[in-house]
Parts: C-alpha cells; structure tokens; sequence
C-alpha cells in the first residue's frame, strides 16, 4: 500500500439476507483514509455507514470489492483475522458501551489487557488518558454513577488508551447536548491528532463537520461528490429564502456567504464567529433559528467546498443602509475570536472590491 494509507475500499458492495431476502445496502464504495486524517461520514438514516463502518472495523466480513485496513486485506477473510484486525482499531459508539460492573478505572485497564499491556506502562497511560478526558477524579466510579457525557468520555478514554491507528466513531454526540457532544469531538479530534490516527467519524450533527479534514457523504449505498450534495443543497436554501421574502432573497444568500467566508478565512471556523454569524444573521433576516442554522452551515459548506455562489446570482446591489451595514458584518465575525486577522482583512477586501464596497473600509479598519 503506498505511502500511509490506513484504510482503501475499493469498489466495496454488501448485502444483508440471503435469495429472495437479499437487499442490497453498499454499492461499488471506494474511499482511501491516510494517517492523521479525520474523516467525517454522513448521510440520511439508513443509508449504510454503519454497515460500512462495521466492515472497515472488522466486525463483519465484506463480500464484493476489497477493504484494505492498515495493510490487510478483509475480503471475506476468517475469523481469525478479522479478530487480530480489530485489536488495532478504537471504537466509539453512540452509547458508550462501558461495562456497568467495573468502575472507569477498571474498563479502560480492559481495553489495555486485550492489547497486552500490563504493569507500569499501563498504569502510566490509565492516568494519562484519563487526565486528558478529565476523569481522573472519577475513575473509581462505576458508569452508573456518571452523566452521559462523562460516561461518552470514559468510552473514548477506552478506546484511545492503546493509541489505535484507526479509531472508528459511530455517531459519538447522538445522545449528548450540543454543548457536551462538540466537545467529546474536539477531545477526540486532539488525541488522534496527537498520535496521528486516522479516523472515520459517522455523524448527522452539521456543527462539527469543520473538525473534519474531509467529508465524505453516502447516500442509499452510494458515496455521493460533496459538491453536488452542496449544490442541491443550495438550490434548496435559495428556495426556502424565495418563500420567506422573495426581495431579498438574493442579498441573504450573498451576505451569509460572505459572512462564511471571512470565518473561514484564517482557516478555522471558532465558535465566537459562528456565535456572531448566527446573530448576525438572526436579526437582519427574522428567520427561525432552524432556518438561520441552516443557512450558516450551507454557506460554511460552500466556502468549505470551494463550490461559492457564482452561476447561481449575481452580487446584489446594496443600498447606503444594507452597504453599511453589510461591511460591519464582515468586521463583526472578524472581530469576534478577538482581533482581525490579516487574512481576514484580505478577504474583507476581497468581498468590498466584489460587491462595490470599497469606500465603506476604510472607516471600519481598526488601527
Ligand atoms: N443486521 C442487519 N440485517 C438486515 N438489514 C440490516 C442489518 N443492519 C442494517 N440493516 C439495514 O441496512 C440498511 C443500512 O443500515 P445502516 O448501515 O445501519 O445505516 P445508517 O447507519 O446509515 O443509518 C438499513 O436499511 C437497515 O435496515
Ligand atoms: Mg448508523
């Protein structure tokens, strides 16, 4: 396998049942996962990444096609194999799956156990681990004893203490509040960065797809190109701002763009920018929240996937109220992780030249 692929599928199909039961659920899949990648996997309900999640994790042997992980080859490969494979991964479910009779202690020490690794080193990485999920004062409890989120740690501190190349995540936030749920993903995204793992995290949650390195999308089987999930998307979202208020539509859709792109142009999306768009967007456009959260995570997408608006409207014009008002937004979401960054200013100036606003700068640059 060249350089540090983890993981190649290729033309990776599956079905549950046998003759006239069989059902298709994975069609001619392919992906490829380096170390060090964080990999997002989305799509409806249904649509076969748990399947496919089960087949790269070694849970279930695939039929059709090749599933490569670190190396080996699963196609229909025995027992044997497969049970050595798994040994090298971490999994994260949605329900942390702790075993209710030991304390966290004792659950994280198991997973240590099955890879071999006693004594003091497994001492040394029980106290780190847990130290870096913020349990170590709770390790003795048992998961009864602990809130969801705490109980979502403990799984992730298990399945991370042997520092697997692969760590697999099965919609980790689902049970957790938004609060709770985007930093069990954060923790996760830090430990696998330290030890460059690669890993594939299933979720439905639009607000962490930035942590995501790459995002791939499956649909009734298929793996579906971003672009055009992005770009029905957008159809979708020009017509919900069409119903709303047909004037302007068009200068909505252009300004949470806009907005998208200043966040997104040092590179990073903080909470405190999407915080700010979120209002910002909240009280130009009187939406509902549910509206307003769709529209800022399209136009995440679409700076996040390059696809922009171009082809689908051109740059309203602004009056001398919306113009104002249009520049300070810029320099709101600029200003809100603390100061404006200089690759925020080139892209302010970009979106004024764009939409004509040059004139409206040099009032709002700070010193
Ligand atoms: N063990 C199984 N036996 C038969 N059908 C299954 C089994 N597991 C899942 N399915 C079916 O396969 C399809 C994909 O399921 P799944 O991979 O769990 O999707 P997702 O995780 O995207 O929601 C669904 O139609 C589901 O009903
Ligand atoms: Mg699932």
């Amino acid at each position: 396998m060249a350089g540090d692929t983890r993981i190649a599928l290729e033309k990776v199909s599956y079905s549950y049942g046998k003759g006239a039961l069989k059902k298709q659920i994975l069609f001619d899949v392919d992906a490829q996962i380096e170390a060090g990648q964080i990999v997002i996997l989305t799509g409806p309900s249904g649509s076969g990444k748990t399947t496919l999640l089960t087949l790269i994790g070694a849970l279930r042997s695939a039929q059709v096609g090749s599933v490569k992980v670190l190396g080996e080859e699963l196609l229909n490969a025995k027992e044997r194999a497969l049970i050595k494979a798994r040994r090298k991964m971490g999994y994260i479910f949605q329900s942390h799956n702790l075993l209710d009779s030991l304390t966290i202690h004792q659950n994280v020490r198991m997973a240590l156990q099955l890879a071999g690794i006693r004594g003091s080193e497994a001492r040394d990485r029980i106290g780190e681990v847990l130290d870096r999920v913020d349990l170590r004062d709770h390790e003795h409890k048992y998961p009864r004893e602990l809130s969801g989120g705490q109980k979502q740690r403990a799984g992730i501190a298990r399945a991370l203490v042997t520092r697997p190349q692969i760590i697999l995540a099965d919609e980790p936030t689902a049970s957790l509040d938004k609060h709770t749920g985007r930093y069990v993903v954060e923790l996760i995204e830090d430990l696998a960065r330290e030890d460059g793992s690669a890993v594939i995290l299933v979720t439905h949650d639009n607000r962490i797809l930035d942590v995501a390195d790459r995002i791939l999308h499956l649909e009734d089987g298929h793996m579906r190109p971003l672009s055009e999930v992005v770009s029905e998307g957008t159809s979708r979202m020009l017509n919900l701002l069409e119903k709303h208020d047909p004037d302007s539509a068009n200068y909505l859709a252009s300004f949470s763009f806009a907005l998208a792109r200043i966040a997104y142009s040092d590179g990073l999306v903080r909470d405190s920018e999407r915080a700010e768009m979120r209002r910002i967007l909240h009280e130009v456009a009187r939406l509902e929240p549910a509206e307003v959260e769709f529209i800022m995570e399209l136009s995440m997408m679409l700076k996040r996937t390059e696809s922009g608006l171009d082809n689908r409207l051109d740059n309203p014009a602004l009056d001398e109220e919306r113009a104002e008002h249009f520049m300070e937004s810029l320099f709101a979401i600029a200003r809100a992780d603390g100061k404006v960054t200089s690759e925020e200013l080139v892209e302010i100036e970009a979106i004024a030249s764009e939409f004509g606003l040059a004139k409206h700068i040099s009032s709002k640059k700070p010193n």
